[in-house]
């Protein structure tokens, strides 16, 4: 089965977006798992699914120079496109936090420009989860278009 789509032959769309979801989120998980925040101690993981089926994930990467840190979204993004990926068709994030966590402003800008109009699958570690589209957290996005 194509990871993300939804579909398969006989199959229940819903129960099968949401064990996509579930995979998305485990990984994004393990991901967090790996973060390096020691300034922080914010812990974020994020998992990034391609339209070939594969899934990229991140942490966030802290510097002792902080304005350096990356975030767990963009390292996500960066490891698929340098592998080659060209095709995002949603995102996870997972925080420990109470409130669902949203990716920060840079990364709404990033994941807008080289994911599209995405899913954005927000979870935390109790099993809360919500998913919000790209659009709704960035209406009105600055992107290439814009530079023709
Ligand atoms: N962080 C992320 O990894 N993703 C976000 O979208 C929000 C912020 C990280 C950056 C920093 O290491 C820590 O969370 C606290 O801001």
């Amino acid at each position: 089965m194509q990871y993300g789509t939804g579909k398969a032959e006989g199959g229940n769309g819903t129960e099968l977006m949401e064990q996509a979801d579930d995979k998305l989120i485990a990984e994004a998980t393990k991901a967090r798992e790996r973060a390096y925040a020691p300034y922080s101690n914010f812990k974020v993981g994020a998992a990034v699914a391609t339209d070939s089926g594969d899934i990229y994930i991140g942490c966030n990467v802290e510097s002792a120079s902080y304005g350096l840190t990356v975030c767990a979204e963009r390292v996500a993004i960066w490891k698929g496109i340098s592998r080659g990926e060209k095709r995002f068709n949603k995102i996870a994030v997972v925080v420990d936090t109470d409130e669902l966590t949203p990716p920060c402003g840079v990364c709404r800008q990033i994941i807008w420009e080289f994911c599209g109009d995405v899913p954005v699958v927000l979870a935390n570690l109790e099993g809360k989860t919500e998913t919000v589209q790209m659009s709704e957290l960035l209406p009105r996005a600055f992107d290439s278009k814009f530079l023709k």
